[in-house]
């Protein structure tokens, strides 16, 4: 007899069939009994009753929340059960009888359920935005692949910083350091003068001392590279590939949105163009509302959900003073104080999902950056083999996995976006 999986049970129809999952809930009423069953694609209603046998009616007084069992019986079509099929059980067998589950309907506090992130990952809003996290990964792909674009890793174990040597993870690697990745971005720069346009998509770290909903220590960041590219393929691609991120998961994870209890109307509007506004413009906004940007400073997480408040889309944040951001932008020919960057700003608060730029690709430019920020010029040789080598313009920008799911699914804090969330203090379980 077949192993069907819920999802997939309205292909079974008046058939025997077998599932394998976990108790969800139980009920009985009267003589009926049914033990709502999920099997990990979906839930369903198995009813024991008068095709069912004696053993196993008598095995559902031994069942409890996330026992894991086999019900072997045939699916029939009925509109009222939840997913409109329901399972008339013949057979229950019970694989574990699962100890009184921590986790049950009643509200439980976060710290308790982050240390139960093993048992909590089976509840219905975890799987659903899990389930738009993956969705998101494809919908990524699918967007870079059918553009021309070859997915090429990073490695993880690096002999450098790329975003600064305050937020870096040290190893100690056989008698010498190694740091974890903070970004994929130098070894793009350097397989997108070998294939063209490439992205890495993978985890990175970052030592972040914050405690915000918006920072993770370990997250997974989508890196697009262009040889030859400019500040307009950065908006070009980022907004094409934000936009069809939301599409593909309106299209299909309406129900999980749904579930989640997102609202739809903010996401429907995510449509190329999105907004652009200069860093100098959105500081003279922000000291409008009494926000107070020190010149040449970054703009912080709460800046930044002002500055998403007077817009309805994504909005991209450019022209940040160079000193602000990291030290391979390119500068403005223009105004060379400023980069030749852009960060896009998620609306409804959710900051910075993209951040993005030209790079140098001056020699003597490069090597005098290192200078200023302080770098150590034997671990970045090869980086600047790539000034020497056939040295050309080009662009690209990362976008945090995590915060784009967040934001999607319009859970307030970043730890649900993760199976594993990694946060200062937390790397358990
Ligand atoms: O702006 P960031 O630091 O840019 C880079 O790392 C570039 N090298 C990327 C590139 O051009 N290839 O990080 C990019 C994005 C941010 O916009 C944010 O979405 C996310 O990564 N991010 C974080 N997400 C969660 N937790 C953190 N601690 C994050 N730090 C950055
Ligand atoms: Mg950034």
């Amino acid at each position: 007899m077949i192993h069907a999986y819920v999802e997939g049970i309205g292909c079974h129809a008046g058939e025997r069939v077998r599932i394998k999952g976990w108790v969800s809930h139980l009920r009985s009423s009267g003589k009926i009994k049914f033990v709502v069953v999920r099997d990990g694609t979906g839930v369903v209603q198995c009813v024991l009753g008068p095709e069912t046998d004696a053993g196993s009616f008598e095995a559902f007084d031994q069942l409890t929340q996330e026992t894991s069992l086999v019900v072997t019986g045939t699916v029939r079509e009925d509109r009222r059960a939840p997913g409109g099929y329901e399972l008339l059980a013949e057979n229950l067998e019970i694989v574990q009888r699962a100890l009184p589950f921590p986790i049950t309907p009643k509200e439980h506090g976060v710290a308790f359920l982050m240390e139960n992130r093993h048992l909590w990952l089976r509840s219905s809003k975890q799987h659903s935005v899990i389930r738009i996290r993956a969705e998101v990964m494809r919908a990524c792909r699918d967007y870079l692949d059918g553009r021309g674009f070859l997915e090429v890793d990073a490695p993880i174990l690096t002999p450098s910083a790329a975003e600064g040597t305050t937020t870096l993870f040290e190893t100690e690697y056989f008698g010498s350091k190694a740091y974890l990745s903070q970004s994929g971005q130098l070894y793009n720069e350097a397989t997108c003068a070998a294939f063209g346009r490439v992205y890495c998509f993978g985890p990175t770290f970052r030592a972040e001392k914050s405690k915000t909903r918006r920072h993770l220590t370990e997250f997974w960041m989508l890196e697009p590279e262009i040889a030859f590219g400019t500040l307009d393929d950065v908006y070009d691609v980022a907004e094409g590939l934000v936009s069809s991120v939301v599409e593909r998961i309106l299209e299909k994870r309406k129900d999980d949105l749904l579930n989640l209890e997102r609202d739809l109307a903010p996401l429907e509007r995510v449509v190329a163009p999105f907004g652009r506004m200069s860093y100098a413009e959105a500081r003279e906004r922000l000291a409008e509302k009494g926000f107070d940007v020190p010149e040449g400073a970054d703009l912080g997480g709460d800046e930044e959900t002002e500055l998403s408040r007077s817009f309805d889309k994504p909005v991209f944040i450019h022209s940040y003073p160079a000193k602000a951001k990291a030290f391979y932008m390119q500068p403005d020919a223009a105004n060379p104080a400023l980069a030749l960057c852009a960060d896009l700003i998620a609306p409804e608060g959710y900051g910075e999902i993209v951040g993005g730029s030209e790079r140098i690709y001056d020699l003597a430019l490069l090597e005098q950056r290192l200078v200023e920020f302080g770098l150590p010029r034997e671990a970045f040789e090869w980086y600047l083999d790539l000034r020497r080598y056939g040295s050309a313009p080009h662009s690209g920008f990362g976008l945090g996995l995590e915060r784009t799911v967040a934001w999607i699914c319009g859970v307030k804090h970043i730890r649900e976006t993760i199976p594993f969330p990694r946060l200062m203090y937390r790397v358990y379980p």
